[in-house]
């Protein structure tokens, strides 16, 4: 018998290459996804990708999502002993379809990214406003979820009546005033205060900023005694980025943190922000010795503030490395018995902080600005459900 080929009819398999601007994945797309040489397989949406010019030679495979955001984070969370929250803002309220999600089951916890802050709430000396805290709070009950006071003495957002201030005994006086009023009025309805944020310096040392330079060390500890003055049982957390690898930040951190314990300072947590770069996020190894070297004092650690941010435009191979970054995370803090939880620093990128900041970034949240899911989002379900 004589065989097709020698018939000429056997057809060689063509793995064709897709030209610009010409469709290369997603959802429910089954053509090429190699692009020609000179052009990158784009994500416009999760529906349609796109060989438009960039550097890379070809793509990966298809990553879209391969399902609809169905599964609650919560949920899966609470199973293993954990939450799964969100950042939020007042001025995202008006957005139906995003509160709709925001204040559903796929959220166990909200946290409100700028209304508790001593800036928004005590704009001058002894004049407090918690409207747009007290809204937060207030739906994020009703929606049955917990709520994380953010933050109470941080060196961005102060008022400027504070900011003017060189007086040792007076900045004591006003941070305390503060502190004792805010922590008295969410007395009992917070699963955690955020007391101190971001006091360490990125190259180690302590960040200088006015507290530092004219009260010294000393008011990270004041400012935890004044919080449990006013509220007893509150637990207490310092907050900081950077902490996910053993760098100087680290280490200073470690040290502090150590004193505040060794010195009887009411601390109860440490918060890992978790502001990370897609393709740079530490191994899982790395990340759960950082967490157990907290934990190892007594306190309970979580990721208060999760993003993973990428260089734009969001390639299939970038949400793929996204979605691994992100599932590193979630196993980190899974591996951890004191790991309370994760939050992300909002969910959908069409109110991340993050290209206002960071010029050409973005994309780093689990939900695009559409607010369809993204890859990420696969990967916090598989590394919950494992
Ligand atoms: O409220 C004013 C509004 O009246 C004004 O019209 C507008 C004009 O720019 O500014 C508004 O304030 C902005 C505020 O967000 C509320 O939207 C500030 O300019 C803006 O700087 C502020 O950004 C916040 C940032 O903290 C402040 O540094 C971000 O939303 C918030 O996500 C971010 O959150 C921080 C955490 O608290 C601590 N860790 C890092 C994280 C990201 O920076």
């Amino acid at each position: 018998m004589r065989s097709l080929v020698a018939l000429g009819l056997f057809v060689a398999p063509v793995f064709a290459v897709v030209g610009e601007w010409g469709q290369c994945g997603g959802i429910n797309y089954t053509g090429d996804t190699v692009c020609d040489t000179g052009l990158v397989c784009t994500v416009l949406n999760p529906y349609y990708y796109q060989c438009l010019k960039g550097t890379a030679t070809t793509t990966t495979t298809t990553t879209a999502p391969t399902t609809t955001a169905t599964a609650s984070l919560q949920a899966l969370a609470k199973a293993k002993g954990k939450h799964f929250g969100s950042a939020t803002d007042n001025p995202e309220f008006t957005d139906t379809p995003y509160t709709s999600l925001l204040f559903s089951s796929m959220f166990g916890a909200i946290t409100p990214g700028n209304s508790m802050k001593w800036g928004p709430t005590n704009p001058s000396n002894g004049t407090y406003t918690y409207t747009n805290g007290d809204d937060v709070l207030n739906r994020a009950v009703a929606a049955g979820q917990i709520v994380r006071g953010h933050n109470l003495v941080w060196y961005n957002q102060l008022p400027s009546y504070v900011s003017a201030l060189t007086d040792n005994a007076t900045l004591q006086a006003v941070m305390t005033a503060h502190i004792t009023n805010e922590v008295t009025h969410y007395k009992g309805k917070l699963y955690a205060w955020d007391v101190v944020n971001e006091p360490f310096s990125d190259s180690g040392g302590m960040r200088s900023w006015l507290y530092q330079t004219y009260v010294g060390t000393g008011y990270i500890a004041a400012a935890f005694k004044a919080a449990r003055a006013a509220d007893a049982t509150t637990p207490l957390w310092l907050n900081e980025y950077n902490l996910e690898y053993a760098g100087s930040k680290y280490t200073t951190a470690l040290s502090t943190v150590t004193d505040l314990v060794n010195q009887g300072v009411p601390i109860n947590g440490v918060g890992f922000q978790g502001h990370l770069i897609v393709g740079s996020v530490p191994s899982q190894a790395t990340i759960v010795g950082a967490l157990n070297a907290f934990t190892a004092l007594g306190l309970d650690v979580a990721f208060t503030e999760l993003d993973i941010r990428m260089t734009l435009p969001a390639t299939a191979a970038l949400l793929a490395q996204q979605k691994a970054d992100y599932k590193t995370i979630v196993n980190a803090c899974l591996a951890v018995t004191r790991c309370l939880g994760i939050t992300v620093w909002d969910y959908t990128d069409k109110y991340s902080w993050i290209p206002g900041v960071f010029s050409g970034q973005g994309a780093a949240l689990p939900w695009d600005e559409n607010l369809l899911p993204k890859p990420a989002y696969d990967g916090i379900v598989e590394a919950l459900k494992a």
